[in-house]
């Protein structure tokens, strides 16, 4: 039987709704969310509906998940000279937004919940230390308490990248909202999706009106005016703005999202609910977390336990792996600290400190991922548990 494990959650959802609300962006011919003949404003609803969504009083949608991570990092005005912490275990874009404003990545570890360890945190402060980065990595809440608490006591920023967890709850709160501000993304691969696209979050006017005006090219834009670049507060920036299309499909899929949440619950719950959970040794969620689940993480006493499990999976057609790309500070890029300029920037300006994340390279080779693909029926499930109940009988025979 061929299992789907294909990474596309909101993906799947597209359909009639989407195609309807981008023919009628084709038919306004207005493209661009600030101005056009017959602008219908999808991004400034989408916005709208996102803020309710999340309980957050500001949201600016922007190109992507990265560009999102990078306006949290302008609003709080991290640059040259400031050290950010951010755990290995996460997807490049996370520190190389931090790289794009001059600052430097400083990596710390993680737990078995394969999010940031709070101790790992402490350690690692240094007198350049600005900000946290937490990343809820595959739909699950990082210890946001025991963080904020640190960051408190530390006066450290708290940057939030969601872009793996839209939807996802602490204690009934999104996850997003807890730090200064959230980075969310729209990717393929994502809760929703518009195919790419990201959004930022924050209480905070202040940081709201840094990013908006990065986004935008640093100008001050009231309404669908032309912006300003001549008044105290306006900076240079970058265009990080996203089109009226992506925003029309983004907006269809908010309307599905408890849906999609739902499903990804129902196909966990199937799966957890069957095997024995004495046996495997699932990935723990921290309390009181609702997780987005987007994948089934089990841990293994060893790498060795961890690539038989992998090899008698896949020969059977189930797609488990261990993680799909390496902890990052194993690249060669921090490594050797490459840059795409001679000089070495960032690095020629503030060292890079390579730090050693034990606990992550340690659970890294030991955990076996299986993404939970949306596509998944009853047929696939109940298969996929009478193979992890044929590998149990046979480890423990
Ligand atoms: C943890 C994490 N951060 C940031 C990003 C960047 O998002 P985007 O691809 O929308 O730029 C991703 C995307 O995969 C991610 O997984």
């Amino acid at each position: 039987m061929k299992i789907p494990n294909n990474p596309f959650f909101g993906t799947h959802y597209i359909g009639k709704e989407e195609r309807k609300a981008v023919n009628k962006v084709m038919k306004s011919k207005s493209l661009f969310r600030y101005q056009g003949p017959d602008l219908l404003y999808f991004t400034d609803k989408f916005e709208e509906s996102m803020k309710k969504y999340l309980n957050v009083k500001y949201v600016l949608a922007c190109s992507n998940g990265g560009a999102a991570l990078k306006l949290s990092c302008i609003a709080l005005g991290i640059g040259v000279g400031d050290e950010v912490l951010v755990p290995s275990f996460t997807f490049i874009a996370s520190a190389s937004s931090i790289l794009s404003t001059g600052a430097i990545p400083k990596f710390i570890d993680i737990d078995e919940t394969m999010n940031v360890d709070p101790k790992s945190i402490e350690k690692n402060i240094s007198d350049r230390t600005k900000a946290i980065m937490v990343v809820h990595m595959q739909g699950a809440p990082a210890n946001m308490k025991e963080i904020m608490k640190i960051a408190k006591k530390h006066n450290l920023k708290v940057i939030e990248d969601t872009a793996q967890a839209l939807g996802a709850e602490l204690n009934g709160k999104k996850v997003g909202t807890f730090g200064d501000c959230g980075a969310f993304s729209l990717q393929a691969g994502k809760t929703i999706t518009c195919g790419e696209g990201g959004f930022f979050a924050t209480n905070n006017k202040e940081l709201y009106i840094r990013a908006k005006m990065y986004h935008d090219n640093g100008g001050y834009r009231l309404g669908s005016d032309y912006p300003t670049w001549e008044n105290k507060k306006t900076f240079f920036g970058e265009n990080f703005k996203l089109t009226e299309i992506q925003s029309a499909i983004a907006l269809e899929q908010l309307k599905k999202i408890d849906k999609i949440i739902d499903k990804q619950e129902k196909i966990y719950q199937f799966i957890i609910n069957k095997i024995d959970i004495n046996y495997y040794k699932i990935r723990p969620f921290v309390k009181g977390a609702k997780t987005f689940k987007m994948s089934l993480g089990i841990i293994f006493e060893t790498e060795e336990k961890c690539q038989d499990f992998i090899k008698f999976m896949n020969t059977n057609g189930i797609g488990f792996n261990t993680y799909c790309s390496n902890l990052i500070d194993k690249y060669d890029t921090f490594k050797y600290k490459h840059s795409w300029h001679k000089s070495g920037f960032p690095y020629s300006i503030t060292d890079y400190v390579p730090t050693k994340c034990k606990a992550a390279e340690d659970l890294f080779r030991r955990v076996a991922w299986f993404n939970l693909s949306s596509e998944l029926k009853k047929r696939h499930l109940k298969y996929i548990v009478s193979k992890l109940e044929e590998y149990k009988n046979e480890q423990t025979a």
